[in-house]
């Protein structure tokens, strides 16, 4: 698993950033004009992503910087970089590098992570990190890669590795030589047809390997064949005609996850996973099987605790042994299979251990009445089948339910009485289906109901107190979900019945709404997370409904039609911890800084308003979509010409010290508007004067945490980093032990 690898990167970031910051002094801390920079946790950010720059601000940057973020700009050439830099992670997704070179990186002791992801890159130097010991993570997917000759990279220390979508033709013998370490590998989306036997032999310490859409075709015997610690394994999409699999997997010992989805598999050996003792999730899912088969191959498996068999064209009849032997398994994924009640009745009997069962997408039209015989069930999803309410009847005794998913069923009418025994039902999915006239008391008995989903139901009024007995409070239930349903409010009236006012997370997603009343949540004022997102709010005048959250943490109001907020709209709702609220046409004007002063200064912490500032997913490795997405506002585009940046000094906002520029674009991210604004701080809310003072040059010196703060972080970083070390030390003690006993290399000649 990624685990360990997370792990050794937590620890040898929080090593690295320790060793500095505890030298003594904070250095100074600069920032390039064009970029915003802030502390993430205790490390120093440079956010100089999607600023359209074609040049790194060498001179301007930090030797401090731990994080330095260029993503989605417009840079082809990289380094050298000032000498004694202390740069951690290098960042610049999606620019028009075509080229990785040594010199580039030279000096760079400290780095860690570098993405390169969606560049231009055709090659690589295999020693650019030559000069930093601790490298462990490289992305470079979605770059044109040219074919390799000999070893692709040379780096010790190298983790993670990401080349999916790079055009990879040919992995010659040589490409992974150096990179040995290795434990996570993703060779996804490259066109490479055949694994040959010498290829992936260096990899012995990997643990995840993906394949996916590598229009695979053979995988050779003894592909595997030293990948003894690999314990998550992906090859769908691939299209296996040539490929004997009575043996490949033999040398996989510690397999425990296997993706097989949509690969053309038609039949699999009796033995193929006869190794794989410790084998724990299984897809298969849209492949041409048969079901006899997959019981004999399947039967084996001790530690098997889930099946995905969906959209397998499963032959029919289902035989009656098709799972007598696989009574282990947990979890079983039909979906997508033609199935008969009757045949279901037979096939599924010897399943006594079963807690998941999907039938979704089977064309039923009635259910086998035999349900009650699992004991174990705890989940069963049959969405998507033309159901009618006839059949619906025979879930009745099915009382220790605790999930049911009947979405896009066609339900136009349930009958009152369907649910009144499932009195274990915790969560209920009934979304997709067009209910608008349930029967009163039809909820009723739901009285360990948690979450109720009802998305895109077509609902016009809210929830009817009628579907719930009057005499009781829905202590549990604390979600709802009413997304995609076209309410039509009134101008006054609660929403929801005093039988949920347990209620905590609403969604109200892409409603319809312009408005909710103002004593929409009469009845429902324990609510802490709202979302609102996709409605038609125009002004902050709608939103006095939030005068009755006094609990409120989460306010969802993305993608709507609001232009101008401020800190009053939700001054009732003190503990407002994440306010998402891109998407909608704000304006430039002092309220976007007001409210930016808010954040940072009342609150503390700028990543309340969600894409203000570069937080933790931005500082995650693996992400496939590398852009933010970020607060703008828009100038008055009446006024032409576009203002010029103004450079008036406020106190307490970082000037921009290059001369004035005109702007190229109406669109302005918040962060630049509140610098080029000219808005004056609100006078109670100004930063302490050590924190706010500005040195000569007009840099922001101090960092946005507080001394005692920082201390208080360094004091508990410290206790994470001599915990985490001591973790470390074990697992490396058990690691080694695990791995000592080597068996002797295999003659793959023979
Ligand atoms: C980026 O810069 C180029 C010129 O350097 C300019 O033509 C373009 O409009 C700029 N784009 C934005 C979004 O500012
Ligand atoms: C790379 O691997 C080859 C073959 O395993 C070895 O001869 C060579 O010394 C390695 N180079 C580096 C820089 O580690
Ligand atoms: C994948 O393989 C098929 C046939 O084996 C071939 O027609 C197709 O061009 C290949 N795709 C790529 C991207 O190489
Ligand atoms: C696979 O298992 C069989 C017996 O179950 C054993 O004889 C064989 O050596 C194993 N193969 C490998 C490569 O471990
Ligand atoms: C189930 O297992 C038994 C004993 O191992 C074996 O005889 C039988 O053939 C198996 N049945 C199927 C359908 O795999
Ligand atoms: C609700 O559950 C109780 C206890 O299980 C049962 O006695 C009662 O009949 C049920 N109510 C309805 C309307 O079915
Ligand atoms: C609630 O449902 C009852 C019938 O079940 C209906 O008479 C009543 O008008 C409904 N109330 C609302 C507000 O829709
Ligand atoms: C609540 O009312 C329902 C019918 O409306 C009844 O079946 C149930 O027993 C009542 N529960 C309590 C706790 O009074
Ligand atoms: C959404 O609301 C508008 C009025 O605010 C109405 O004209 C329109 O029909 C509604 N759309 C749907 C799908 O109900
Ligand atoms: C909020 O929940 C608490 C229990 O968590 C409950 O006592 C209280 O009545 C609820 N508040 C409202 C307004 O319903
Ligand atoms: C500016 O923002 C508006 C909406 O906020 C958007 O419609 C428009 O496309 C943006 N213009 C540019 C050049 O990004
Ligand atoms: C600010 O603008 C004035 C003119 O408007 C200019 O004289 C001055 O040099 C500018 N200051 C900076 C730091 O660019």
């Amino acid at each position: 698993m990624k685990a360990s690898w997370v792990i050794l990167h937590a620890v040898l970031a929080l090593h690295i950033s320790l060793t500095w910051s505890f030298n003594g002094e904070l250095a100074e801390l600069e920032c390039p004009d064009d970029c915003d920079c802030h502390y993430f946790r205790i490390n120093w950010v440079t956010d100089c992503s999607d600023s359209n720059l074609t040049e790194i601000p060498y001179e301007e940057l930090s030797l401090n910087v731990y994080v330095l973020d260029l993503n989605n700009n417009r840079i082809t050439s990289v380094g050298p970089f000032p000498a004694d830099i202390k740069m951690r992670r290098l960042q610049m997704a999606d620019n028009l590098m075509t080229e990785v070179k040594k010199e580039s990186f030279a000096g760079l002791n400290y780095l860690i992570d570098a993405d390169f992801s969606g560049n231009m890159i055709t090659r690589v130097d295999p020693d650019s990190f030559d000069d930093s010991p601790g490298f462990i993570t490289f992305e470079l997917q979605g770059n044109p890669l040219d074919k390799v000759e000999g070893p692709f990279l040379s780096i010790k220390s190298l983790l993670y590795l990401d080349i999916s979508n790079c055009g990879l033709k040919y992995l010659n013998p040589l490409f992974f030589a150096n990179i040995t370490a290795l434990s996570t590998l993703d060779l996804s989306g490259n066109p490479l047809g055949v694994i040959d036997n010498k290829v992936l032999e260096p990899l012995s310490s990997l643990e995840t390997l993906k394949m996916n859409d590598c229009n695979l075709t053979y995988i050779a015997n003894y592909a595997f064949v030293s990948l003894e610690n690999l314990k998550n394994l992906e090859l769908s999409g691939n299209i296996f005609t040539t490929t004997d699999w009575s043996s490949v997997f033999d040398y996989l010992p510690r397999l425990e996850y296997l993706d097989l989805r949509y690969s053309a598999i038609k039949q699999l050996p009796e033995t193929v996973f006869s190794n794989n003792t410790y084998l724990r999730t299984l897809i298969l899912a849209q492949n041409e099987l048969n079901s006899f088969d997959v019981s004999h191959t399947v039967g084996k498996l001790q530690q098997l605790d889930s099946l995905d068999l969906s959209f397998c064209n499963l032959s029919l009849p289902l035989s009656e042994d098709a799972f007598v032997n696989a009574t282990k398994i947990r979890s079983l994924y039909l979906s997508g299979n033609s199935l008969f009640a009757s045949d279901l009745l037979v096939a599924l009997a010897p399943l006594s251990h079963l807690e998941k069962l999907s039938l979704s997408n089977c064309g039923l039209t009635r259910l086998p009445d035999t349900f009650h015989n699992f004991k174990s069930l705890q989940e069963l999803d049959i969405s998507h089948n033309p159901l009618d309410d006839a059949f619906v009847k025979l879930l009745t005794p099915l009382d220790k339910l605790e999930y049911l998913n009947m979405g896009y069923s066609n339900l136009s009418y349930i009958a009152p009485t369907s649910f009144s025994k499932m009195t274990n039902m915790r969560r209920l999915v009934l979304s997709g289906n067009e209910v608008n006239n349930l029967e009163a008391g039809l909820f009723g008995n739901l009285t360990r109901l948690e979450s109720l989903e009802l998305n895109f139901c077509g609902l016009r009024r809210a929830i009817n107190a009628t579907l719930f007995f009057n005499n009781l409070t829905y202590t549990d239930l604390t979600e709802l979900q009413l997304a995609g349903n076209p309410l039509h409010v009134s101008k006054s009236g609660p929403l929801f019945p005093k039988q949920l006012s347990r209620l905590e997370n609403l969604d109200l997603s892409n409603c319809n709404l312009t408005f909710l009343p103002p004593d929409a949540f009469y009845w429902t004022r324990n609510i802490t997370t709202l979302v609102l997102r996709g409605n038609h709010f125009s002004t902050p005048n709608d939103l006095r409904f939030l005068e009755l959250l006094p609990k409120l943490e989460v306010l969802d109001l993305r993608y709507n039609n609001l232009s101008t907020f401020s800190p009053k709209d939700i001054a009732v709702n003190p503990n407002v911890e994440k306010l998402k609220l891109i998407g909608n046409p704000w304006k430039c004007d002092c309220s976007v800084a007001e409210l930016w002063d808010w954040a940072n200064l009342e609150k503390g912490n700028l990543a309340i308003l969600e894409g203000s500032t570069i937080g933790a997913e931005h500082v995650t490795v693996g992400k496939t979509n590398k852009r933010k997405k970020l607060l703008v506002c828009s100038y008055d585009t009446n006024k032409q010409p576009l203002p010029i940046i103004m450079n008036k000094t406020v106190p307490g906002r970082r000037p921009f010290i290059k001369p004035q520029r005109v702007l190229t674009s109406t669109n302005r991210t918040w962060a630049k508007y509140v610098r080029e604004s000219g808005c004056e701080q609100p006078a109670n809310l100004q930063r302490s004067p050590r924190a706010a003072k500005t040195d000569s040059e007009g840099h922001l010196r101090g960092s946005e945490l507080e001394p005692n703060t920082w201390a208080a972080a360094a004091i508990k970083a410290a206790v994470v980093y001599i915990t985490l070390m001591a973790i470390i030390g074990i697992a490396f003690v058990l690691a080694k032990k695990r791995r000592a006993p080597k068996t002797a290399a295999f003659d793959k000649n023979n």
